[in-house]
């Protein structure tokens, strides 16, 4: 099976609005979405636009791509992302990493909430992830000709992009946790006593997204780095009930630090 869209084609139309690709693209997911305000806008395109790019359905994930400048630094950034649980296959909510590759990127940093499994990681924390356990029921590779897809995913988080994190929470004064992503499909959240395996398992927080993304962004060749935001203790990890409008508004509370985050990494990844 191949994908019916080209992402050649649909990268021909940004370039035409946006002519000069920045080699760094961001994904804000819900936990950074405000981030995109902080962005000195050159070009703007929603992605109802742009062939092959699933329109976000979820509150918090605006749906649009920017060309722009975050702290004077060029970047590329698509605001919101498509999610599995909203019924798109793997492939479909993964054409935008496509696309970027095809624009001439060559880092991508991810961003997204997490609930908090590792005791210790707490609401507004961020999470540095170092590697992922992928429970998703799909793989975005699945069906594709070739050998390229049996993908090596050693080192799926590039250890220079994630020093620079590192330096950048540091310069920032900002705690930056390190741990393990656990990729669910959603969209319901999960059982206190899934949470309990997922521990066992090795699992640091769990997550509906991200995944499929760095899947295919290695496919491409890209360099990856993905950031969370815990935003709730995960099920049966406080005496809390989830709900997606406290992951929000935890989101937001921490837009500030995010923004502060971003813009210290982004600055040190201009200096090279
Ligand atoms: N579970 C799954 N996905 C999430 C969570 C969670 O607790 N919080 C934010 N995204």
């Amino acid at each position: 099976m191949q994908r019916a869209l080209s992402p050649d084609r649909t990268a021909a139309q940004i370039r035409r609005i946006c002519p000069n690709i920045p080699s760094l693209a961001v994904i804000l997911g819900s936990g950074f979405a405000g981030i995109a305000g902080a962005v000195e806008i050159d070009a703007e395109i929603p992605c109802s636009g742009l062939p092959g790019f699933p329109e976000p359905g979820t509150a918090g994930h605006s749906g649009r791509l920017i060309c722009g400048k975050l702290n004077d630094v060029p970047i590329i950034c698509l605001c919101g992302r498509s999610h599995f649980y909203e019924g798109y296959t793997a492939a479909e909510i993964t054409f935008p990493i496509r696309v970027l590759a095809a624009l001439g990127v060559k880092d991508i940093l991810l961003t997204n909430a997490v609930g908090g499994i590792r005791r210790g990681l707490r609401p507004s924390d961020f999470m540095l992830v170092t590697d992922h356990i992928n429970l998703l029921p799909e793989n975005p590779l699945r069906g594709m000709v070739g050998t390229d897809k049996f993908l090596d995913m050693t080192i799926a988080y590039d250890p220079g992009l994630r020093d620079l994190l590192v330096r950048a929470a540091r310069a920032a004064k900002i705690r930056l946790r390190r741990g393990v992503y656990l990729a669910v499909a959603g969209p319901s959240y999960e059982t206190p006593a899934e949470i309990r395996a997922f521990a066992r398992l090795g699992a640091d927080a769990v997550g509906m997204s991200t995944v499929p993304e760095v899947i295919v962004a290695r496919h491409c060749g890209l360099r990856v780095a993905a950031i969370s935001c815990i935003t709730n203790f995960a099920a049966g990890r406080s005496k809390d009930l989830l709900s997606h409008a406290d992951v929000l508004i935890t989101g937001e509370m921490a837009q500030k630090a995010a923004e502060k985050l971003l813009k210290t990494f982004v600055r040190l990844y201009a200096k090279g």
